[in-house]
Protein backbone atom coordinates (compact mmCIF):
# COMPACT_ATOMS: atom_id res chain seq x y z
CA UNK A 1 0.00 0.00 0.00
CA UNK A 2 1.62 3.30 -1.17
CA UNK A 3 1.53 6.29 1.59
CA UNK A 4 -1.67 8.22 -0.12
CA UNK A 5 -4.95 8.74 1.47
CA UNK A 6 -7.42 5.82 0.21
CA UNK A 7 -10.40 6.41 -1.51
CA UNK A 8 -12.73 3.01 -1.66
CA UNK A 9 -15.80 2.77 -3.72
CA UNK A 10 -17.84 -0.28 -5.27
CA UNK A 11 -20.64 -1.16 -7.34
CA UNK A 12 -23.79 -3.48 -7.17
CA UNK A 13 -24.13 -6.33 -9.53
CA UNK A 14 -27.41 -5.99 -10.18
CA UNK A 15 -27.97 -5.25 -13.66
CA UNK A 16 -26.15 -3.09 -16.34
CA UNK A 17 -23.88 -0.39 -16.13
CA UNK A 18 -25.98 3.01 -17.22
CA UNK A 19 -24.25 6.94 -17.47
CA UNK A 20 -25.84 7.52 -14.47
CA UNK A 21 -23.61 5.28 -12.56
CA UNK A 22 -20.96 6.13 -14.97
CA UNK A 23 -20.91 10.25 -14.89
CA UNK A 24 -22.17 9.90 -10.65
CA UNK A 25 -19.22 8.11 -9.96
CA UNK A 26 -16.90 5.16 -12.71
CA UNK A 27 -15.71 8.19 -14.50
CA UNK A 28 -14.41 9.64 -11.43
CA UNK A 29 -13.33 6.78 -9.90
CA UNK A 30 -10.80 6.44 -12.98
CA UNK A 31 -10.02 10.18 -12.70
CA UNK A 32 -9.17 9.89 -8.95
CA UNK A 33 -7.14 6.64 -9.98
CA UNK A 34 -5.32 8.36 -12.69
CA UNK A 35 -4.57 11.48 -10.60
CA UNK A 36 -2.10 9.71 -8.80
CA UNK A 37 -2.99 11.21 -5.50
CA UNK A 38 -4.22 8.08 -3.72
CA UNK A 39 -4.95 4.61 -3.40
CA UNK A 40 -7.54 3.67 -5.37
CA UNK A 41 -9.72 0.17 -4.24
CA UNK A 42 -12.46 -0.08 -6.16
CA UNK A 43 -15.12 -3.56 -5.81
CA UNK A 44 -17.84 -5.30 -7.52
CA UNK A 45 -20.21 -5.18 -4.20
CA UNK A 46 -21.80 -8.79 -5.00
CA UNK A 47 -22.84 -9.37 -1.32
CA UNK A 48 -25.15 -6.51 -1.56
CA UNK A 49 -26.77 -7.84 -4.84
CA UNK A 50 -27.57 -11.08 -2.67
CA UNK A 51 -30.36 -8.76 -0.72
CA UNK A 52 -32.74 -8.39 -3.50
CA UNK A 53 -32.80 -12.45 -4.29
CA UNK A 54 -31.45 -12.18 -7.76
CA UNK A 55 -31.22 -15.86 -9.51
CA UNK A 56 -28.08 -17.97 -8.76
CA UNK A 57 -27.02 -17.88 -12.48
CA UNK A 58 -28.02 -14.28 -13.40
CA UNK A 59 -26.03 -13.02 -10.25
CA UNK A 60 -22.85 -14.77 -11.97
CA UNK A 61 -23.16 -13.20 -15.00
CA UNK A 62 -24.20 -9.75 -13.38
CA UNK A 63 -20.66 -10.22 -11.18
CA UNK A 64 -18.47 -10.95 -14.57
CA UNK A 65 -20.53 -8.20 -16.37
CA UNK A 66 -19.81 -5.07 -14.05
CA UNK A 67 -15.77 -6.19 -13.44
CA UNK A 68 -15.68 -6.17 -17.85
CA UNK A 69 -18.23 -2.87 -17.61
CA UNK A 70 -15.71 -1.19 -15.25
CA UNK A 71 -12.17 -2.28 -16.97
CA UNK A 72 -13.46 -1.45 -20.20
CA UNK A 73 -14.97 2.19 -18.30
CA UNK A 74 -10.86 2.86 -17.41
CA UNK A 75 -10.59 1.38 -13.87
CA UNK A 76 -6.83 0.05 -14.29
CA UNK A 77 -6.13 -3.08 -12.32
CA UNK A 78 -2.41 -1.61 -12.23
CA UNK A 79 -3.13 1.39 -10.66
CA UNK A 80 -6.03 0.59 -8.74
CA UNK A 81 -7.30 -2.33 -6.37
CA UNK A 82 -9.97 -3.61 -8.20
CA UNK A 83 -11.56 -7.06 -6.57
CA UNK A 84 -14.94 -8.51 -5.66
CA UNK A 85 -16.06 -8.23 -2.45
CA UNK A 86 -17.31 -11.45 -1.18
CA UNK A 87 -13.42 -12.90 -2.03
CA UNK A 88 -12.48 -10.46 1.06
CA UNK A 89 -13.91 -12.50 4.02
CA UNK A 90 -12.95 -9.36 6.12
CA UNK A 91 -16.30 -6.89 4.83
CA UNK A 92 -18.64 -9.50 6.21
CA UNK A 93 -16.69 -9.92 9.48
CA UNK A 94 -16.46 -6.40 10.16
CA UNK A 95 -19.50 -5.69 9.41
CA UNK A 96 -20.64 -7.87 12.34
CA UNK A 97 -18.50 -5.53 15.04
CA UNK A 98 -20.66 -2.69 13.58
CA UNK A 99 -23.72 -4.42 13.77
CA UNK A 100 -22.92 -4.70 17.66
CA UNK A 101 -22.51 -0.86 18.06
CA UNK A 102 -25.10 0.73 15.20
CA UNK A 103 -28.70 1.28 16.61
CA UNK A 104 -31.42 -0.29 14.60
CA UNK A 105 -33.46 3.05 15.01
CA UNK A 106 -30.41 4.02 12.76
CA UNK A 107 -30.95 1.76 10.15
CA UNK A 108 -34.66 2.13 9.94
CA UNK A 109 -34.24 6.08 8.86
CA UNK A 110 -32.31 4.98 5.64
CA UNK A 111 -34.25 5.78 2.81
CA UNK A 112 -33.14 2.86 0.30
CA UNK A 113 -34.08 0.73 3.09
CA UNK A 114 -37.43 1.74 2.99
CA UNK A 115 -37.75 2.13 -0.79
CA UNK A 116 -36.56 -1.28 -1.12
CA UNK A 117 -38.42 -2.77 1.70
CA UNK A 118 -41.93 -1.03 -0.19
CA UNK A 119 -40.28 -2.72 -3.85
CA UNK A 120 -39.74 -6.31 -2.93
CA UNK A 121 -42.37 -6.48 0.18
CA UNK A 122 -42.43 -10.28 -0.06
CA UNK A 123 -38.71 -10.61 0.75
CA UNK A 124 -37.52 -7.83 3.42
CA UNK A 125 -34.84 -9.81 4.58
CA UNK A 126 -32.30 -9.24 7.20
CA UNK A 127 -29.39 -8.46 4.82
CA UNK A 128 -31.48 -5.42 3.10
CA UNK A 129 -31.68 -4.22 6.64
CA UNK A 130 -28.09 -4.19 7.42
CA UNK A 131 -27.14 -3.18 3.85
CA UNK A 132 -25.89 0.09 4.76
CA UNK A 133 -23.68 -2.30 7.98
CA UNK A 134 -22.02 -3.88 5.24
CA UNK A 135 -21.22 -0.99 3.38
CA UNK A 136 -19.93 0.96 6.14
CA UNK A 137 -17.61 -2.43 6.57
CA UNK A 138 -16.73 -1.99 2.83
CA UNK A 139 -15.36 1.43 3.28
CA UNK A 140 -13.64 1.42 7.01
CA UNK A 141 -11.99 -2.32 6.33
CA UNK A 142 -9.57 -0.24 4.05
CA UNK A 143 -9.41 2.43 6.79
CA UNK A 144 -10.68 4.69 3.62
CA UNK A 145 -11.26 8.50 3.97
CA UNK A 146 -13.04 9.37 0.60
CA UNK A 147 -15.76 7.41 -1.05
CA UNK A 148 -16.81 9.14 -4.56
CA UNK A 149 -20.53 8.40 -5.29
CA UNK A 150 -23.63 9.51 -6.54
CA UNK A 151 -26.08 11.80 -4.37
CA UNK A 152 -28.44 8.32 -3.93
CA UNK A 153 -25.07 7.07 -1.54
CA UNK A 154 -24.84 10.05 1.01
CA UNK A 155 -27.13 8.74 3.60
CA UNK A 156 -25.19 5.34 3.50
CA UNK A 157 -21.98 7.10 3.93
CA UNK A 158 -23.27 9.44 6.71
CA UNK A 159 -24.05 5.96 7.99
CA UNK A 160 -20.19 4.71 7.79
CA UNK A 161 -19.03 8.48 9.68
CA UNK A 162 -21.59 7.59 12.63
CA UNK A 163 -20.63 3.68 12.53
CA UNK A 164 -16.70 5.09 12.71
CA UNK A 165 -17.56 7.84 15.49
CA UNK A 166 -19.49 4.84 17.62
CA UNK A 167 -16.52 2.74 16.98
CA UNK A 168 -14.20 5.58 18.27
CA UNK A 169 -15.95 6.40 21.09
CA UNK A 170 -16.22 2.96 22.40
CA UNK A 171 -13.13 1.53 22.07
CA UNK A 172 -10.80 4.62 21.56
CA UNK A 173 -9.75 6.27 18.52
CA UNK A 174 -9.39 4.01 15.52
CA UNK A 175 -10.99 5.08 12.28
CA UNK A 176 -11.17 8.68 10.16
CA UNK A 177 -14.70 9.94 9.16
CA UNK A 178 -15.13 9.14 5.56
CA UNK A 179 -16.27 11.78 3.28
CA UNK A 180 -17.89 11.90 -0.20
CA UNK A 181 -16.78 12.89 -3.13
CA UNK A 182 -19.17 14.00 -5.53
CA UNK A 183 -19.51 14.91 -9.32
CA UNK A 184 -21.16 17.55 -11.40
CA UNK A 185 -23.81 15.54 -12.05
CA UNK A 186 -24.52 13.18 -8.77
CA UNK A 187 -28.06 12.72 -9.71
CA UNK A 188 -28.73 11.87 -13.34
CA UNK A 189 -32.85 11.63 -13.82
CA UNK A 190 -34.82 8.93 -15.95
CA UNK A 191 -35.24 10.00 -19.54
CA UNK A 192 -38.08 8.59 -19.30
CA UNK A 193 -39.71 10.62 -16.12
CA UNK A 194 -37.26 13.23 -14.81
CA UNK A 195 -38.88 13.44 -11.56
CA UNK A 196 -37.06 10.02 -10.71
CA UNK A 197 -33.45 9.38 -10.62
CA UNK A 198 -32.38 7.18 -13.54
CA UNK A 199 -32.23 3.45 -12.26
CA UNK A 200 -31.98 0.56 -13.47
CA UNK A 201 -35.14 -0.30 -11.18
CA UNK A 202 -37.31 2.08 -13.49
CA UNK A 203 -36.61 -0.43 -16.17
CA UNK A 204 -34.31 0.34 -19.54
CA UNK A 205 -35.90 2.92 -20.95
CA UNK A 206 -35.07 4.93 -18.25
CA UNK A 207 -31.59 5.23 -18.82
CA UNK A 208 -28.68 4.53 -21.10
CA UNK A 209 -27.11 1.94 -20.62
CA UNK A 210 -23.02 1.38 -21.45
CA UNK A 211 -23.80 -1.19 -23.96
CA UNK A 212 -26.35 0.58 -25.72
CA UNK A 213 -26.09 0.57 -29.44
CA UNK A 214 -26.04 3.73 -31.36
CA UNK A 215 -29.88 3.22 -32.49
CA UNK A 216 -31.30 2.66 -29.15
CA UNK A 217 -29.24 5.64 -27.87
CA UNK A 218 -30.85 7.77 -31.07
CA UNK A 219 -34.00 6.43 -30.05
CA UNK A 220 -33.89 6.79 -26.38
CA UNK A 221 -32.76 10.16 -26.40
CA UNK A 222 -35.38 10.97 -29.24
CA UNK A 223 -37.87 10.21 -27.08
CA UNK A 224 -36.63 11.39 -23.75
CA UNK A 225 -39.36 13.86 -21.74
CA UNK A 226 -38.23 17.51 -21.59
CA UNK A 227 -40.19 20.12 -19.83
CA UNK A 228 -43.14 19.48 -21.68
CA UNK A 229 -45.08 17.73 -18.91
CA UNK A 230 -46.11 21.07 -17.32
CA UNK A 231 -43.34 20.38 -14.72
CA UNK A 232 -45.05 17.47 -13.71
CA UNK A 233 -41.82 15.40 -15.03
CA UNK A 234 -39.58 17.69 -13.45
CA UNK A 235 -36.68 18.84 -15.16
CA UNK A 236 -36.34 17.05 -18.19
CA UNK A 237 -34.21 19.31 -20.42
CA UNK A 238 -31.82 20.90 -17.77
CA UNK A 239 -30.94 16.87 -17.34
CA UNK A 240 -30.08 16.54 -20.82
CA UNK A 241 -28.38 19.22 -20.60
CA UNK A 242 -26.09 17.76 -17.39
CA UNK A 243 -25.80 14.52 -20.03
CA UNK A 244 -24.38 16.83 -22.90
CA UNK A 245 -22.00 18.90 -20.57
CA UNK A 246 -20.66 15.74 -18.75
CA UNK A 247 -19.87 14.40 -22.69
CA UNK A 248 -18.48 16.75 -24.28
CA UNK A 249 -15.53 18.97 -23.19
CA UNK A 250 -16.68 22.09 -25.07
CA UNK A 251 -17.64 24.81 -22.69
CA UNK A 252 -18.44 27.09 -25.76
CA UNK A 253 -20.94 25.22 -27.17
CA UNK A 254 -22.37 24.08 -23.64
CA UNK A 255 -23.07 27.79 -22.43
CA UNK A 256 -24.54 28.30 -25.93
CA UNK A 257 -26.88 25.89 -25.19
CA UNK A 258 -27.60 26.60 -21.32
CA UNK A 259 -28.49 30.17 -22.63
CA UNK A 260 -31.05 29.17 -25.03
CA UNK A 261 -32.03 26.67 -22.44
CA UNK A 262 -32.96 29.39 -19.93
CA UNK A 263 -34.50 31.82 -22.67
CA UNK A 264 -37.04 29.07 -23.80
CA UNK A 265 -35.06 28.92 -27.25
CA UNK A 266 -33.48 25.62 -27.09
CA UNK A 267 -34.17 23.73 -30.30
CA UNK A 268 -34.77 20.22 -29.06
CA UNK A 269 -34.86 18.86 -32.97
CA UNK A 270 -31.14 19.83 -33.14
CA UNK A 271 -30.14 19.41 -29.63
CA UNK A 272 -31.27 15.72 -29.44
CA UNK A 273 -29.37 14.68 -32.22
CA UNK A 274 -26.27 16.09 -31.34
CA UNK A 275 -26.62 14.98 -27.33
CA UNK A 276 -27.11 11.12 -29.11
CA UNK A 277 -24.14 11.60 -31.30
CA UNK A 278 -21.61 12.88 -28.08
CA UNK A 279 -22.58 10.23 -26.67
CA UNK A 280 -22.23 7.56 -28.77
CA UNK A 281 -18.52 8.54 -30.09
CA UNK A 282 -17.95 8.94 -25.97
CA UNK A 283 -19.57 5.57 -25.56
CA UNK A 284 -17.59 3.85 -28.47
CA UNK A 285 -14.26 3.63 -27.34
CA UNK A 286 -15.61 1.91 -24.06
CA UNK A 287 -17.61 -0.37 -26.43
CA UNK A 288 -14.90 -1.68 -27.86
CA UNK A 289 -12.77 -2.35 -24.97
CA UNK A 290 -15.77 -4.21 -23.30
CA UNK A 291 -15.56 -6.21 -26.90
CA UNK A 292 -11.77 -7.20 -26.29
CA UNK A 293 -12.47 -8.37 -22.57
CA UNK A 294 -15.48 -10.78 -23.82
CA UNK A 295 -13.12 -12.52 -25.60
CA UNK A 296 -10.60 -13.27 -22.33
CA UNK A 297 -12.59 -13.96 -19.34
CA UNK A 298 -9.30 -15.59 -18.02
CA UNK A 299 -7.99 -12.67 -18.16
CA UNK A 300 -10.53 -10.78 -16.17
CA UNK A 301 -10.69 -13.50 -13.47
CA UNK A 302 -6.90 -13.50 -12.82
CA UNK A 303 -7.04 -9.56 -12.01
CA UNK A 304 -10.23 -10.00 -9.47
CA UNK A 305 -7.65 -12.80 -8.00
CA UNK A 306 -5.10 -10.80 -7.80
CA UNK A 307 -7.01 -7.63 -6.45
CA UNK A 308 -8.42 -9.56 -3.73
CA UNK A 309 -4.94 -11.10 -2.65
CA UNK A 310 -3.77 -7.25 -2.25
CA UNK A 311 -7.28 -6.13 -1.30
CA UNK A 312 -6.91 -9.21 1.29
CA UNK A 313 -3.67 -7.99 2.87
CA UNK A 314 -5.48 -4.40 3.80
CA UNK A 315 -7.97 -5.26 5.16
CA UNK A 316 -6.58 -8.51 7.65
CA UNK A 317 -4.51 -5.95 8.95
CA UNK A 318 -7.42 -3.90 9.69
CA UNK A 319 -9.09 -6.66 11.43
CA UNK A 320 -6.59 -7.54 13.87
CA UNK A 321 -5.85 -4.40 14.99
CA UNK A 322 -10.02 -4.28 15.28
CA UNK A 323 -10.05 -7.51 17.17
CA UNK A 324 -7.10 -6.34 19.94
CA UNK A 325 -9.34 -3.17 19.95
CA UNK A 326 -12.27 -4.66 20.97
CA UNK A 327 -11.03 -7.43 22.98
CA UNK A 328 -11.53 -10.34 21.32
CA UNK A 329 -8.54 -12.47 21.45
P1 LIG B 1 -25.14 1.37 -7.08
O1 LIG B 1 -24.63 0.07 -7.53
O2 LIG B 1 -26.62 1.57 -7.03
O3 LIG B 1 -24.57 2.54 -7.98
C1 LIG B 1 -23.19 2.71 -8.26
C2 LIG B 1 -22.84 4.19 -8.25
O4 LIG B 1 -23.64 4.92 -9.20
C3 LIG B 1 -24.25 6.05 -8.57
N1 LIG B 1 -25.54 6.33 -9.24
C4 LIG B 1 -25.88 7.52 -9.76
N2 LIG B 1 -25.22 8.69 -9.83
C5 LIG B 1 -25.86 9.73 -10.44
N3 LIG B 1 -27.11 9.63 -10.99
C6 LIG B 1 -27.80 8.48 -10.93
N4 LIG B 1 -29.01 8.40 -11.46
C7 LIG B 1 -27.20 7.36 -10.29
N5 LIG B 1 -27.59 6.07 -10.07
C8 LIG B 1 -26.56 5.46 -9.43
C9 LIG B 1 -24.43 5.60 -7.13
O5 LIG B 1 -24.59 6.71 -6.27
C10 LIG B 1 -23.15 4.84 -6.88
O6 LIG B 1 -22.10 5.71 -6.53
N6 LIG B 1 -24.65 1.01 -2.10
C11 LIG B 1 -23.93 1.29 -3.33
C12 LIG B 1 -22.80 0.33 -3.58
C13 LIG B 1 -21.81 0.24 -2.47
C14 LIG B 1 -20.83 1.20 -2.11
C15 LIG B 1 -20.11 0.66 -1.02
C16 LIG B 1 -20.50 2.46 -2.62
C17 LIG B 1 -21.66 -0.81 -1.60
N7 LIG B 1 -20.64 -0.57 -0.74
C18 LIG B 1 -19.07 1.36 -0.38
C19 LIG B 1 -19.46 3.16 -1.98
C20 LIG B 1 -18.77 2.61 -0.90
C21 LIG B 1 -24.91 1.17 -4.49
O7 LIG B 1 -25.94 0.56 -4.39
O8 LIG B 1 -24.51 1.76 -5.66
Amino acid sequence: MNNHPTIFSGIKATGKMHVGNYLGAIKNWVTLQNSGQYQTIYSVVDLHSLTIGIPKKELSENIMDMAMDLLAAGVDPEKSIFFIQSHVKEHAELTWILNCILPVAELEKMTQYKDKAKQHKDNINMGLFDYPALMAADILVYRATAVPVGEDQEQHVELARKAARKFNNRWGQYFEEPATIRTKTPRLMALNDPSKKMSKDLGPKSYIAMNDSPEEIKDKISKAVTDTGGGKHGNGGKNLLDLFEMFVDDEQITTKFREDYKNGELQYAKFKPMLANVIISALKPIQERRRELEKNPDYVLEVLRAGASRARAIAAETMKEVKEKVGLI
